[in-house]
C-alpha cells in the first residue's frame, strides 16, 4: 500500500484490518503518535488527514492511501518547531507529554475547522458568520482530547497564544 505521510512518499505491505495508528507506530516506527485507549476516547492518536483531525486508532489504513497524511513529526520545518509547539512550551502545555502530539494536531484541525466556520456544541448563534474564539468555545472543541496530567490550563492558554485568540485563555482567570 502507498502513503503520502508527512510530505513524504510511503509504502508498506500492511494486512487491510491494519489500523492507521499501527500503520505508524508499528509498521513505520513514527512513535509519536500516541495509543491511549486504542477505541476513539481520549484522542491521544490525533493526526491530520488533509488537514482534517481524526483519531487514527479508528481509522482501517488501507482507507488512507493518496491522502495527506501528517504526524506530530511533520510539524516543526527542519529544527523551527511549529508556532503551535513553541506555544506548548511557553505556556507549560503538558507534564508527561504522552497526550500532546494528539493535542497538537487536534489544536491544527480545529483551527481549520474553526476558521471554515463549523460550529461546535456551545456555539451560541449558528447562523453567525463570525465565530468568536471563546474560552468555552476552546475547551469544548478540544475535548476530545483527555490529558490524564490535567495540563489543561496550560494547553488552553498555549492554544489561544497560537491562534491569536486572548479571550480564550483569559476568561478563567477573569
Ligand atoms: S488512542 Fe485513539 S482515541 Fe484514544
Ligand atoms: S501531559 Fe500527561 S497526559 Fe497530558
Amino acid at each position: 500500500m502507498d502513503f503520502l505521510i508527512n510530505g513524504a512518499p510511503v509504502s508498506a505491505e500492511v494486512d487491510v484490518r491494519t489500523s492507521l495508528l499501527d500503520l505508524l507506530r508499528e509498521h513505520l516506527r513514527l512513535t509519536g503518535t500516541k495509543k491511549g485507549c486504542d477505541q476513539g476516547a481520549c484522542g491521544a492518536c490525533t493526526v491530520l488527514v488533509d488537514g482534517e483531525r481524526i483519531n487514527s486508532c479508528l481509522a482501517l489504513a488501507v482507507q488512507y492511501q493518496g491522502r495527506e497524511i501528517t504526524t506530530v513529526e511533520g510539524l516543526a520545518q527542519g529544527s523551527q518547531l511549529h508556532p503551535m509547539q513553541k506555544a506548548f512550551i511557553a505556556h507549560d502545555g503538558f507534564q508527561c507529554g504522552y497526550c500532546t502530539p494528539g493535542q497538537l494536531c487536534s489544536a491544527l484541525g480545529m483551527q481549520e475547522e474553526f476558521q471554515r466556520g463549523v460550529p461546535s456544541h456551545v456555539t451560541a448563534d449558528l447562523a453567525s458568520e463570525h465565530l468568536v474564539l471563546s474560552h468555552d468555545e476552546l475547551r469544548e472543541r478540544m475535548s476530545g482530547n483527555l490529558c490524564r496530567c490535567g495540563a489543561y490550563n496550560g494547553i488552553v492558554d498555549a492554544i489561544a497564544d497560537a491562534l491569536d485568540a486572548p479571550q480564550a485563555a483569559k476568561q478563567e482567570a477573569a
